[in-house]
């Protein structure tokens, strides 16, 4: 085994260099259809090249090293396309391929560095933020930063409230012990289409109750009830966390049961409603004529509270959007003029109709199985889970062209 020594970028790191936007190739060896369906993107763009990994390479008979096979196709394969100056990152579904990639480039003098654990790593790593720390309040933004999800843990005393928690419930108990925190309450913000959500499974281990909105307990194409208890997470409901108050508004839109949650009345958990550069699409349920206006609606509602209110959505499209902290946050005030639905509302019922109506992405094919896992219709396990989470979600609506034009 020739690769013992080799140097790796853990997820970790891969994110510290993308939200530093260091300098660096990708060389990713995966098949096109999975390249094109996800990839890694940081705040700029990326040199980024797609070789699968059996178009690099030929063996000269079976017994024949890897690495060695690779260090002899590439000066042919890859040409000049390789910087000869600053480092390579080699990439895989699990990082056991674009280690011998890395090993071969290593061999030709080029700076290689593997990706441990591949995309499957990428996917399911999480990077903590602290939007406030103080004895009152602590609120922190949780992200997986390969598929755009943002969850939140918020405590005050040793009191701890979990919202949107993604499917590695390990993330949020592990934060709680350290902090000495008991985590009391679990919420959804609506019935998530993008991703699996941990709640369910959170809430069960912890022996505490889960909260959604009914409406968001039914599946949206079986019409089909979840099939575990919950609480009724209604418009009004308000939660004690310490001195801190917790209030629910239902802003219905992107889903029936869309609740966006009002922390201390100055931060917005916004959910799926509102983001920062963009809106929740109002299509994922198939029914995006009758539930347009419904977001409207919730819009305006929304728009009536304090531009001083701290938006904290539950998605990021682009890591381009974080803050110099890297906290994916902004005023109301900043997004009313920055924000490109928000000044599409600004003009009107009927402009903001053709805009939405204008602007929807493809419906990912996926969202109706995360959907029926999320209300508990059917169950998968690892391999499935990590399937139906490939990629970056698809819960804004889409910066397309025609979308720009109607905005413009
Ligand atoms: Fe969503």
């Amino acid at each position: 085994m020739t690769t013992r020594k080799m140097p790796v970028w853990s997820p970790a790191e891969l994110h510290r260099h993308l939200d530093a936007s260091s300098r660096f190739t990708i060389l990713d060896v995966r098949n096109r259809d999975e390249f094109d369906a996800w990839k890694i993107e940081g705040k700029e763009p990326i040199q980024t090249l797609n070789i699968p990994y059996f178009d690099l390479l030929d063996l000269a008979d079976e017994n024949e090293e890897i690495a060695a096979a690779v260090a002899r196709a590439v000066p042919d394969r890859l040409k000049d396309s390789l910087p000869r100056s600053g480092q390579i990152l080699a990439v895989c579904a699990k990082g056991d391929t674009s280690i011998h990639v890395a090993e071969g480039l290593r061999r030709l003098g080029y700076q290689a560095v593997n990706l441990e654990g591949g995309m499957a790593a990428w996917g399911d790593h999480y990077e903590v933020r602290a939007i406030e720390e103080t004895p009152r309040l602590t609120l922190l933004q949780i992200s997986r930063p390969a598929r755009g999800c943002l969850s939140y843990l918020l405590a005050s005393g040793n009191e701890a409230m979990v919202v949107d928690a993604a499917r590695h419930t390990g993330t949020y108990t592990r934060i709680a012990s350290e902090r000495g925190w008991r985590i009391t309450t679990v919420f959804d913000t609506h019935l998530q289409a993008d991703h699996l959500s941990g709640g369910v499974a959170l809430a069960r281990e912890l022996g505490v109750d889960y909260w959604l909105h009914p409406y968001d307990s039914i599946h949206p194409d079986d019409l089909l009830p979840a099939t575990f208890s919950f609480r009724y997470l209604e418009d009004g409901a308000s939660f004690a966390l310490g001195e801190v108050t917790v209030r629910a508004h239902h802003l219905p839109g992107h889903t029936l049961g869309m609740v966006n949650l009002l922390v201390d009345d100055r931060y917005l958990l916004s959910g799926d409603t509102l983001f920062i550069e963009s809106i929740g699409r109002p299509d994922l349920g198939g029914r995006a004529k009758t539930w347009t206006p419904l977001l409207y609606r919730s819009l305006q509602r929304l728009l009536a509270l304090p531009d001083r209110t701290i938006v904290l959505p539950a998605h990021f499209s682009h890591m381009h959007e974080a803050d110099a902290q890297g906290c994916y946050r902004a005023t109301l005030g900043a997004l009313r003029s920055h924000n490109q639905g928000l000044r599409m509302f600004g003009r009107g019922q009927a402009a903001f109709s053709a805009y939405i109506l204008g602007s929807l992405p493809e419906h990912p094919k996926a969202y109706d199985d995360i959907r029926r896992v999320n209300t508990g219709l059917i169950e998968v396990d690892e391999a499935k889970a990590s399937e139906l989470e490939l990629g970056r979600n698809q819960c804004a609506l889409s910066h397309s062209e025609r979308g720009r034009r109607l905005a413009a």
